[in-house]
């Protein structure tokens, strides 16, 4: 069987959101159990070429690992990569998710992303019920979706796009047409005061930036069809689930914590999360969803108490900073956005040190924060989209030791001349020329820093300063999670 995957390549990658370890905090901050991650079982729906379970995989080498999808050329690309990789744990399927059978509640995790809004009513549905089917009775699936209200105004910038494209077959020939519609109708737009055309013009910006794969399948496809939250958890529901929230840090503030907001809308939501978060949709003219569910059944109390933090882990790339708008007893940091954090807590102020100094490494936070306050500080650095916050670390550090050893579906990857490839922090690093590509794959683990020094200098563009750059080039990778920390 095949399908419109097979024509134009889609740009597969791991997705840092779709991780067990993430779900499974998500789930523990919700006050649920969740399963391990060295021995869960993970299903993915609409997996592609499986990378995103192969870098999971690779972290944990006893947990199972399954994806599904429909595209032959996909599914073959995955399991040359696979086997490049030497995972052993990761079983790609070609097969529609509507005939895709397994064990009642044999999966702990299960993640659908880019597929459910993108996939006719029946296919939705029979999604909806593999989950309810399949996910085991601590587990958290995950499906993402094109939301509403946001999309309406998407649906404009494709209206006119599908009305450029009308009539063109060839995949190459219609992203073009649709990028130079795209382009002239920005330029248009933005002529305008008027807000419509503004948002308009942003959108259409926003389309131009995307890779060609994603502007073929994700916008010009033939379904699209964005959702309502009430509706989908109304679906979820149907099949035995009960929405648990959302996997997005601030959506997470607004479930574990009473805000303003969620005062005023009492009149139209009586208290219900389900209607908030509705109205927040409404409220905040959301564009995307990364909801999670779990089985039905116990009730569940989402609001935060701090016990609920008790092993899990926290990343963050915070740098302290001292000028003059840092007030004396102020701990001021820089986060990754070129945002700024500070307090005058000093429990929290030393907790944010220990974690700039520690990344890309996660700490846990029973480690850094005793008490109550500054725990719960910590927390707000994750809601904030600060930090990454997991039910353990991945296994990276500053330091490679003595005998570096880069992710292996990151070395195959780079066998394989992708500009692309996966680090242990479970996400995508771009890697420019063949040199770099041939020296991570040199990183296997048996070679000395001397001897990889050695073994680039051999190389036809090696330079005088090749010991300088093989040390920057691994205290970078190390920083990129690209290789594995000693130990
Ligand atoms: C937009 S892509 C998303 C892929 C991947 N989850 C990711 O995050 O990159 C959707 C995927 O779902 C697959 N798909 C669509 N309909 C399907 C079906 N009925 N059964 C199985 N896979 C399907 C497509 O082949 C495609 O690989």
């Amino acid at each position: 069987m095949t399908n419109v995957y097979d024509e134009q390549d889609y740009p597969y990658a791991v997705r840092h959101w779709t991780h067990p370890t993430q779900l499974g905090a998500l789930s523990r901050l919700m006050g649920r159990a969740a399963a391990p991650f060295e021995d869960c079982r993970v299903l993915e729906i609409g997996a592609g070429d499986g990378v995103n379970l192969a870098s999971m995989a690779i972290g944990a080498p006893r947990a199972q690992f399954v994806g599904v999808d429909l595209s032959e050329r996909a599914v073959a690309a995955g399991r040359e990569l696979i086997a490049a990789a030497g995972v052993a744990n990761v079983r790609l399927e070609c097969v529609d998710l509507r005939n895709f059978e397994a064990e009642p509640q044999s999966f702990d995790y299960i993640v659908a992303h880019g597929v459910y809004a993108w996939a006719p009513k029946d296919v939705q549905e029979a999604l909806m019920a593999l989950c309810g089917r399949l996910l085991s009775p601590r587990g958290v699936a995950m499906i993402s979706y094109n939301a509403l209200p946001g999309c309406r105004l998407r649906q404009g910038v494709r209206d006119m796009l599908l009305s450029a494209v009308a009539g063109i077959e060839e995949p190459e020939r219609k992203i073009a047409a649709a990028r130079a519609a795209a382009a002239f109708h920005a330029e248009q737009w933005s002529a305008s005061d008027n807000a419509f055309r503004k948002a308009l013009e942003l959108e259409a910006r926003d389309f131009l930036g995307r890779p060609d794969g994603l502007i073929f399948h994700d916008e010009l496809g033939e379904i699209y069809d964005p959702q309502l939250f009430s509706d989908v958890v109304a679906k979820a529901r149907a099949q035995g689930l009960d929405y648990l929230c959302d996997n997005d840090p601030s959506l997470v503030e607004h479930a574990l914590f009473e805000s303003e907001l969620w005062s005023k809308a009492l009149p139209l939501t009586g208290g219900d999360q389900i209607a908030y978060e509705q109205t927040l949709d409404f409220v905040e003219t959301r564009f995307f969803r990364r909801s999670l569910f779990c089985r039905a059944g116990a009730p569940l109390e989402r609001r935060f108490s701090p016990e609920r933090l008790a092993g899990l882990y926290l990343e963050a790339p915070l740098e302290p900073f001292i000028d003059a708008s840092v007030a004396e007893g102020e701990f001021a940091f820089k986060t990754a956005r070129q945002g700024e954090v500070s307090t005058r807590d000093p429990a929290f102020g030393a907790a944010m040190r220990r974690l700039g100094e520690a990344y890309p490494r996660a700490l846990a936070i029973d480690e850094i924060a005793a008490e109550a306050p500054a725990r719960a500080a910590l927390l707000r650095l994750y809601v904030g989209n600060m930090a990454r916050l997991a039910t353990e670390p991945f296994p990276v550090g500053r330091d490679c030791g003595d005998k570096p050893f880069a992710n292996p579906l990151a070395r195959a990857q780079a066998r394989l001349g992708l500009g692309s490839v996966t680090s242990y922090r479970h996400s995508q690093v771009q890697l420019e020329g063949d040199d770099t590509r041939r020296f991570l794959d040199l990183l296997d683990g048996t070679r000395s820093v001397d001897e990889l020094v050695r073994a680039m200098s051999e190389s036809a563009s090696a330079r005088d300063d090749t010991g300088k750059l093989v040390d920057a080039a691994l205290r970078t990778f190390a920083l990129w999670g690209l290789t594995r920390a000693p130990g």
